[in-house]
């Protein structure tokens, strides 16, 4: 009698314990997933169309409490921006706001609506897990500002670059295209000229200011002087002070990197078309080594069905770009230190 007891307990026990492991098995798995799904406000992705609602939204948003009080003499020209469109035919560059805030015209078609969307996605609740990573890699987000005169909207971030005294910037394009999947020929045919490098390199560099200790001053390199097939002597230009390359800068911005593109690799959802890492640091040499690097610029991202494997190649190649020009210091000192930019 015992005995039958017994073995029905074990019985008991053992079948609780395999119906445990299936249901602890399925939660598991059903969480992995939920983890990796990232889902936005549909209305950004329907192609061709502009979704003012989504510009409203945002534009409630800021104005419903975030605590930002908008002076217009706290509106001024942004001296750090590197790349990207600069003021032009009554449309306006990028602004500074106050110390610590930059603002980017929002431009009036689905560009704008779409990187207006995916700031909205990622801070205005639609995001799971990954978009909660995600967020460490992108500038902070507060809305869009109308102004009174209702001339432009502009999206309200974080400046990267008020963490420094003395600010360096890099503007890194990402991907193998700089052009939409479904963009006509004529926009291909010109993106595709820009620098042909691209394709096979999966980034370029499209501006950077650098501190030279020498000149006691800040030097700007636009795109024009960073000619396509000499990616390692322009990647060096941003990190060379006028006599040497900042080494311990260069390998803090790699680690960053790195940790950039595992989470990359992770993500099936996202194709980043024509965004930029923004890679900063502290260019006062008497300062401690500080960096940091941010993806921007999503005015041509989209929902995808794999990974972004543009992306991820132009990560890759930097990084390997990098260990090489930190493997081959004393050379490419050289090589800077003869070039005209720097004497
Ligand atoms: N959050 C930020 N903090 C500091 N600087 C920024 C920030 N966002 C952008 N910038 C500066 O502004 C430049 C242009 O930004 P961005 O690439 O977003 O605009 P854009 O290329 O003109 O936009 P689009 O391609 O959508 O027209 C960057 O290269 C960088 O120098
Ligand atoms: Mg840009």
């Amino acid at each position: 009698m015992i005995g039958e007891k017994g073995t029905a307990l074990k019985v008991a026990i053992f079948g609780g314990a395999i119906i445990f492991s299936f249901a602890a098995f399925f939660l598991i798995d059903k969480k992995k997933k939920k983890c990796t799904k990232l889902t936005l406000h549909q209305p950004v992705w329907v192609h061709g169309k502009e979704p003012l609602d989504i510009i409203k939204i945002a534009r409630d948003r800021f104005s419903n409490g975030i605590g930002i009080e908008i002076c217009q003499n706290d509106i001024k020209d942004f001296d750090c921006q590197v790349g990207g469109h600069m003021a032009i035919n009554g449309r306006p560059g990028v602004k500074r706001l106050g110390t610590s805030y930059i603002m980017k015209p929002v431009i009036k078609d689905s560009r704008g609506s779409r990187e207006v969307g995916f700031y909205e996605a990622v801070y205005g609740g639609a995001f799971n897990a990954a978009f909660c990573t995600l967020k460490d890699f992108i500038p902070l987000y507060y809305g869009v500002y109308c102004p009174p005169d209702n001339s432009y909207d502009f999206l309200v971030l974080s400046d990267v670059t008020r963490l420094y005294s003395c600010p360096c910037a890099m503007d890194v394009k990402m991907g193998t295209q700089s052009f939409e999947p479904d963009a006509p020929p004529e926009k291909r045919a010109r993106e595709l000229i820009k620098y042909p490098e691209q394709k096979k390199l999966g980034f370029r560099i499209t501006g950077l200011r650098v501190y030279n200790i020498k000149q006691k001053q800040h030097i700007v390199v636009d795109k024009a002087h960073l000619p396509s097939g000499n990616i390692l002597a322009n990647l060096g230009k941003g990190f060379y002070d006028g006599e040497r390359l900042r080494i311990p800068v260069l390998k803090e911005i790699l680690a960053k990197i790195k940790t950039v593109l595992d989470w990359f690799l992770l993500q099936n959802s996202l194709w980043f078309v024509s965004s930029s890492l923004l890679l900063t640091y502290e260019g006062d040499p008497s300062c401690p080594v500080k960096t940091d690097l941010k993806i921007i610029d999503f005015a041509h991202i989209r929902n995808g069905d794999s990974k972004d494997t543009g992306f991820i190649l132009g990560l890759q190649n930097l990084i390997e770009r990098l260990e090489t020009l930190i493997e081959n210091e004393v050379y490419y000192c050289s090589i800077l230190s003869s070039d005209s930019t720097f004497i």
